[in-house]
């Protein structure tokens, strides 16, 4: 896979994955696939980004985003500084809009930025003129855990995405991982189901492209890979769920499930797992999971992305220097 150095990345920020066309999709992937190599090598650094400067103000909980995206800076040579509201004037009241505004006269290339509101990334990025990366805004998008998927089915599926079946299970009312999954791939001409008890489906999911299932058994039948969703129980309002075992007993994803799919089918969650509630402890540590793929996956395609943005006003480097 060679990505053209000669394409010329016209996005400031990174919002969500609908402001990228199929072309600039696969020249990030490409990008990615060329970025994995350098995490395998020894001395896992290159100067491509040096003097570049990356804030990551992760103003909610995160292990795999906000380590993948530091990992991905430090290995292109940024400067990476993070900033949590615990522990930041957030504390003593600043605004969100103050915050950003001073971040923004330290003079960064790029704030990557997760918040519990849905939206913080896009009132962000009118407000600054470095690149803004959504790093998971509320209920709302996680475009970098989607084109992580995205690059870890690649590995799989090969370009042929088109016709494929994807099943998505459990929480998605609450999941940004779902919407911005069902969003790129359903453009890729994925199929997407749907499967959760009905207090677990999005309030529009009858506008989102996608068949809605209640029984696993039938939903998983003839996938090509199931997504099993975190339950996000930090996120629901009492009652949607009264039993966590009965739950678990529906809607767990198992080995045996997979027999049901096509053959080959792998599965998926973004993390952070609740064993033995979503996902089955025989499927997790399974060959079929590809969970700590899509960690690889993450700092290959978060390397890739702070590459573009981050060099978007730059005079265009080759592959020799990226390398
Ligand atoms: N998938 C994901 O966003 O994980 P973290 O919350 O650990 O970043």
């Amino acid at each position: 896979m060679h990505s053209d150095t000669r394409f010329i990345w016209r996005h400031k920020d990174l919002l969500d994955v609908d402001q990228l066309n199929r072309q600039e999709l696969f020249h990030l992937l490409d990008l990615a696939a060329s970025f994995q190599e350098i995490n395998t090598r020894p001395v896992k650094k290159v100067p491509t980004l040096k003097g570049k400067s990356v804030i990551l103000f992760f103003a909610e909980a995160s292990t795999r985003t906000k380590t993948s995206f530091d990992i991905a800076g430090k290995r292109l040579s940024a400067d990476t500084f993070g900033l949590a509201a615990s522990g930041s004037s957030i504390q003593k009241g600043e605004t969100l809009k103050d915050t950003v505004l001073t971040l923004q006269a330290m003079n960064p290339d790029v704030i990557v930025l997760r918040h519990c509101s849905s939206g913080a990334p896009h009132f962000v990025a009118e407000r600054v003129r470095c690149s803004v990366i959504n790093a998971g805004d509320g209920w709302h998008a996680h475009p970098t855990q989607a084109l992580l998927d995205c690059y870890s089915l690649r590995r799989i599926w090969g370009d042929a995405f088109a016709g494929k079946t994807l099943l998505i299970l459990g929480d998605a009312a609450h999941s940004r991982v779902a919407r911005s999954n069902v969003l790129l791939l359903s453009s890729l001409g994925v199929k997407v189901r749907l499967c959760a008890p009905r207090t677990l489906l999005p309030s529009a999911v009858a506008n989102w492209p996608v068949e809605v299932f209640s029984d696993l058994n039938q939903a998983v039948r003839d996938v090509d890979a199931v997504m099993a969703l975190r339950l996000q129980l930090e996120r629901q309002q009492a009652g949607l769920l009264p039993d966590l075992r009965e739950y678990a007993r529906r809607y767990c994803l198992g080995l045996h499930h997979l027999q049901l799919a096509r053959p080959g089918a792998h599965a998926l969650h973004p993390g952070p797992v609740n064993r033995g509630l979503e996902i089955a402890d025989d499927l997790v540590d399974d060959p079929l999971s590809l969970i700590l793929d899509q960690v690889s996956a993450g700092v290959a395609v978060r390397m890739a992305l702070l590459y573009l943005l981050a060099t978007r006003n730059d005079a265009h480097t080759d592959t020799g220097e990226r390398a």
